[in-house]
């Protein structure tokens, strides 16, 4: 599907060489790596019952508060989207490669931008979840979590202790990230001797911040993606294709 330039091989043979040699691995992930588990991208148009909408629009707090069922709705569509989702080899991967570097002793850290869960459906540990998680809900009001909700009726279900309406467990735009999740992020990427980003457009702050930080902390920075994004032209590899193809070669090759 996506055209392989000719040296991408050997490429991949030099970047799997590093991520071999390196004391500390990180990786950031974003929509693209799901992509290929039927999880539609943000930047991707939309489709069906959302097409005349942007993701933009639908997730912030103002959004909400203007037409909370829409919301809903929407993330109630995507909440099955993920349920019904299964890992695909590029998340497999990546819990094969953090197993490697646990089995001789190199650190590794997981940092994610998506609220699919899939990552840790593969098996990986400690996953830093920077945007929440699809499957939690929280009161609007209090932002605490609630364990259980009923999500059959479609209707916007409520707090259960003060009354308020829920939300989905994500970050919306204009909101802080969970401080502690990004603050573990800066640190394994400012200490990454090898950082891999794939799948994001990295676009959407602070998390597109995170591969910079890497390189200019001297990282080998390796970027896998269907598209070029602005890390491009600073990663030391850039790999076009798809994750679920590329992660699996460099990782066995590895
Ligand atoms: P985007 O939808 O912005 O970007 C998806 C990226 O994945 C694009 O760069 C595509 O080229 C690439 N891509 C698509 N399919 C791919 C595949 N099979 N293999 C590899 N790459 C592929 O998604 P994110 O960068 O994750 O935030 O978006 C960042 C944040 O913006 C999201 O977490 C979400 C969104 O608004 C919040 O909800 C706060």
């Amino acid at each position: 599907m996506y055209g392989m330039p000719p040296d991408q091989d050997a490429q991949i043979s030099q970047a799997a060489d590093a991520l071999r040699r390196a004391s500390s691995i990180a990786v950031l992930t974003g929509a693209g790596i799901s992509a290929e588990s039927g999880i539609p991208t943000f930047r991707d148009a939309l489709t069906g019952l959302w097409e005349n909408f942007r993701a933009e629009q639908l997730a912030t707090p103002e959004a909400f508060l203007a037409d909370p069922k829409l919301v809903w709705e929407w993330y109630a569509w995507r909440r099955q989207r993920v349920a019904l989702a299964r890992p695909n080899p590029g998340h497999l991967a990546l819990t094969a490669l953090a197993n490697a570097c646990s089995a001789r002793g190199a650190g590794f850290t997981l940092i994610t931008q998506n609220v699919d869960g899939l990552h840790q459906a593969a098996g990986s540990t400690d996953v830093i979840e920077l945007h929440g998680n699809i499957c939690r809900v929280k009161c609007f009001e209090r932002q605490h979590v609630i364990e259980q909700f009923d999500d059959a009726t479609g209707a916007v279900p409520s707090c259960p202790l003060c009354g308020s309406l829920l939300r989905p467990d994500v970050v919306w735009f204009g909101e802080s990230l969970p401080e502690a999740a990004l603050a573990h992020a800066m640190r394994a990427a400012r200490d990454a001797e090898v950082f891999i980003s794939v799948g994001t457009s990295t676009l959407v702050e602070p998390a597109a911040s995170l591969p910079f930080l890497a390189v200019r902390s001297g990282a080998v920075v390796i970027e896998v993606n269907a598209g070029t994004t602005p890390l491009t032209a600073a990663a030391r590899f850039s790999f076009r294709g798809q994750a679920g193809m590329l992660l699996p070669q460099l990782v066995e090759e590895c």
